[in-house]
């Protein structure tokens, strides 16, 4: 999505948060269902969530480690922080803490954690290389890391999200959530900065998300309540039009059966991740 600095990301997820994972589309708790299902919280872990956006990961794993554990959720936004603890409380979820701070350097004591997660924030962070051997040193014995980033997408949802290239400063046209070079270009790519870190990938799955839209406003309005809201805010309003057009012809031939929703992929990669 951005190069953006922390400052920047901190603002842009704060302005989002109100909509983030608000908008139908079943995106975020798939991606959180499938990194629980890899990591395997169990009862009376002690687990730190970071980049917790609206809990979508972190309110899921309370529930799994139940009130003798403890989950820490932390993001740089305060309105996702906010949202994360109206919803534990809501859930009656009392061991969950939600607090701001940076996944970069975290204010958590040494070999304090089992369980350690980052859904869709790695590639946020200004040195991903620092932050995991951070993250290492902030597992107790063994303790992992589960984190998920971004693989391929299908060629239609890649031509949609390419119509912005025009706009976008040089920095960001090979974005680093994914990309076509750099740490999260591949599981390789990945594995080889966790091993630079001083960690070992233990095990890494990728599998395509089906995301369905049931019409070209709900793409927009999930567009516009993700990151990749920055985008839409680079081009030119008398250019969106034709943009939003554009995007619309090509979703329009992603669906599967005719009058049905559109359907496009996205692979999603969950890496597991413990001490060499
Ligand atoms: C794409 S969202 C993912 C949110 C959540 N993990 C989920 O799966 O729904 C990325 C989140 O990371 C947060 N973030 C980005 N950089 C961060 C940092 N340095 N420290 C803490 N949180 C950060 C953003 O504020 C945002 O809430």
């Amino acid at each position: 999505m951005s190069d953006l600095r922390t400052g920047a990301v901190a603002r842009l997820f704060d302005d989002l948060s109100p909509t983030y994972d608000q908008s139908g589309v079943a995106f975020f708790s798939p991606v959180a269902e499938r990194l629980v299902a890899l990591v395997r919280p169990v009862p009376g872990e002690q687990v730190a969530d970071f980049g917790c956006g609206r809990g979508a990961v972190a309110l899921r794993i309370a529930s799994a480690v139940g009130p003798d554990g403890s989950v820490t959720a932390m993001d740089l936004a305060p309105g996702m922080v906010a949202a994360t603890a109206e919803e534990a409380e809501r859930r009656g979820l009392t061991w969950l803490r939600a607090v701001t701070g940076d996944a970069g350097g975290p204010d958590l004591p040494a070999a304090s954690l089992d369980l350690l997660t980052a859904s869709l924030v790695l590639f946020f962070l200004p040195d991903p290389l620092a932050a995991v051997r951070c993250w290492l040193d902030l597992l107790g014995p063994g303790g992992r890391i589960g984190i998920t980033t971004f693989g391929e997408q299908d060629e239609v949802w890649r031509a949609v999200d390419d119509l912005f290239d025009p706009y976008l400063p040089p920095g960001m046209l090979d974005p680093r959530t994914a990309g076509r070079r750099g740490p999260f270009s591949s599981e390789s790519a990945l594995a080889a900065l966790v091993s630079e870190a001083g960690g070992q990938v233990t095990a890494s799955v990728e599998e395509p998300l089906p995301v369905r839209f049931a019409d070209v406003e709900q793409w927009e309005r999930f567009s516009l309540s993700t990151g990749q809201r920055q985008m839409w805010q680079l081009v030119p309003e008398p250019e969106r039009a034709g943009l939003r057009a554009a995007a619309g012809r090509l979703l329009e031939s992603a669906r599967p059966v005719p009058g049905g929703a559109i359907e496009v992929r996205q692979v999603i990669r969950c890496t597991l991740v413990e001490r060499l």
